[in-house]
C-alpha cells in the first residue's frame, strides 16, 4: 500500500522520509537537495559553520529545489540564536532542534511562521515541545548515531512517547536501515514518518571523503561503541584510533579554543576539531559519528536508489495502520 505524505506546519513531504541533520558539513546542501527532489525532506547540518557559510548553503538548496529543505541546529551552540536567525533569514523551510532544550525558539517560529521540529528521547520533552508549539516531533532512541539523549531502543522508546503526543507528527529516529523497518515503524508503531541518516552518509551525494564512506563499509558491530563528547552527552561513533586513545583517557585538550563553538565545554578535546577532521577522511584523527546499524549497510548508494529500495520495501507491507486510541 502507498505510504501516507508527511505534513510539518504548511509544508507536505510527498515521502514521509527525513534526511536526519549532521553536523560539521556531513549533510550539506550536496545531500540535502536530492533527498528533497526525490520527495522526502532535506536537512543541512547546521551546527559548527559559520553563519555566513550556513546561509549560502541554504540559499543554494532553496535555488535547486522545490522540495522541503530544513536546517538542523543543536541547542548546545553558543551562536544557537544567530543560526536560527540565520537559517530563516536565508529561507529555510523549517528548524529541526535538538541536543537540549530551547523553550524561546517556539516563539521564534511562531513570529517568522516557520515550523520548529523538536528532536526529543523522552516522554516528558516530548509533551513539553507539543505544548510549547512544536510543529513536529522526531524521537531519536539509542541506535541513532551522534549525541544520545538516551539509551533506550526506538521499538521500547517510541510507545512511549506516542501515548503523549496527541496532535503533531511524530518522527521515528534511530537505526532504521530499510523499507521494511520503515514501515514497521509506520504501521505498528504509528509513526508519521521516519528520520535516517547514516544510510544517506553512505551515498554518493553525501560530500565526505571517501575513506570516512569506507571506514563505515568495512564496519562490524564491535567497531561502533559510545563516546564522551565535550557537550556533556555520550554519542555513537566508530571506535577509531582517536576514540580508542580517548577511551584510555589519553590526554588530548587542544592547545587553545579556536572555535568557541559550544555553550557549555569541558575541553576534554575539541570536537569541532575532530569532526571536520572526519569529513576529510582522517581515519587516525577524525571523530566518525555514526548510526549503531552500520555494518547492515554493504553498499554506496545514489539518493535516487535509497528512495526507490526504501519506498518499494515499505509499500510492499505497509498496511493501513490501525487508529492510534483515543488520546
Ligand atoms: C555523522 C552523523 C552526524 C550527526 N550529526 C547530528 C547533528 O549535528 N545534529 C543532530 O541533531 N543529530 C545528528 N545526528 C543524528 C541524525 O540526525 C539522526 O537522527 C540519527 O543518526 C538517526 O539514526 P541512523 O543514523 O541510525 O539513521 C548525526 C548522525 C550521524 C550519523
Amino acid at each position: 500500500m502507498k505510504l501516507p505524505p508527511l505534513t510539518i506546519g504548511r509544508f507536505t513531504a510527498p515521502v514521509p522520509l527525513v534526511q536526519g541533520g549532521m553536523s560539521i558539513r556531513v549533510s550539506t546542501s550536496a545531500l540535502a537537495v536530492p533527498v528533497a527532489e526525490c520527495g522526502g525532506i532535506g536537512t543541512i547540518g547546521g551546527s559548527g559553520v559559520p553563519v555566513e557559510e550556513l546561509q549560502a548553503d541554504i540559499r543554494r538548496a532553496k535555488s535547486l529545489t522545490k522540495g522541503v529543505i530544513a536546517v538542523n541546529i543543536m541547542f548546545a551552540m553558543k551562536n544557537f540564536y544567530n543560526l536560527v536567525m540565520g537559517s530563516i533569514e536565508a529561507g529555510v523551510d523549517m528548524i529541526v532542534t535538538g541536543a537540549g532544550f530551547s523553550r524561546d525558539i517556539f516563539k521564534i517560529g511562531q513570529d517568522t511562521n516557520t515550523p520548529i521540529v523538536s528532536i526529543v528521547s523522552s516522554p516528558s520533552f516530548a509533551r513539553l515541545a507539543e505544548k510549547l508549539g512544536a510543529a513536529a516531533i522526531v524521537v531519536e532512541a539509542k541506535e541513532a548515531g551522534g549525541h544520545l539523549g538516551t539509551d533506550v531502543a526506538l521499538r521500547d522508546l517510541f510507545p512511549e512517547i506516542r501515548k503523549v503526543v496527541k496532535k503533531v507528527p511524530l518522527i521515528a529516529a534511530g537505526g532504521i536501515t530499510n523499507g521494511f523497518d520503515m514501515a514497521e515503524m509506520m504501521d505498528k508503531y504509528g509513526a508519521d514518518g521516519v528520520q535516517i541518516a547514516t544510510r544517506f552518509v553512505l551515498t554518493k551525494e553525501c560530500s565526505v571523503d571517501d575513506r570516512f564512506k569506507q571506514a563505515m563499509l568495512q564496519a562490524a558491530p564491535k567497531d561502533v561503541t559510545l563516546i564522551r563528547s565535550p557537550v556533556g552527552l555520550p554519542g555513537r561513533a566508530l571506535s577509531t584510533p582517536f576514540v580508542q586513545r580517548m577511551a584510555a583517557k589519553v590526554e588530548m585538550k587542544a592547545k587553545e579554543c579556536r572555535w568557541q563553538c559550544l555553550k557549555k565545554c569541558d575541553h576534554f578535546y575539541c570536537i569541532s576539531d575532530r569532526l571536520q577532521k572526519a569529513c576529510a577522511g582522517d581515519l587516525e584523527d577524525g571523530l566518525f559519528f555514526t548510526g549503531e546499524n552500520v555494518w547492515k549497510m554493504k553498499e554506496i548508494l545514489t539518493v535516487r536508489e535509497v528512495f526507490e529500495q526504501f519506498v518499494s520495501q515499505a509499500e510492499s507491507v505497509y498496511k493501513e495502520p490501525a487508529p492510534l486510541p483515543v488520546r
